[in-house]
């Protein structure tokens, strides 16, 4: 089964930014869903200002919140 490779940063600044959430509201996802997705954290993106920062099939997305994040998902997974 193909997935969705989502990389969410776990560096300081997205942290303080909110990026637990948005791993949280993934996590919430019902197993239909969650199980498309390859979750993964990363330690930084390299644009900590305009965080929280995700990297969604290899595009990085920057000022990420959950919903919006759901939404890239829901539009790109396999
Ligand atoms: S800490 Fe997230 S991009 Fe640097």
């Amino acid at each position: 089964m193909s997935t969705l490779l989502v990389e969410i940063c776990l560096g300081t600044s997205c942290h303080l930014m909110g990026s637990q959430d948005i791993i949280d509201a993934i996590e919430s996802l019902p197993p239909d869903k969650r199980g498309k997705i390859d979750l993964r954290g990363v330690t930084c993106l390299k644009t900590c200002r305009k965080g929280p920062n995700a990297r969604i099939n290899g595009v990085v997305l920057s000022e990420m919140t959950p919903e919006r994040t759901l939404a890239v998902i829901e539009d790109n997974l396999p």
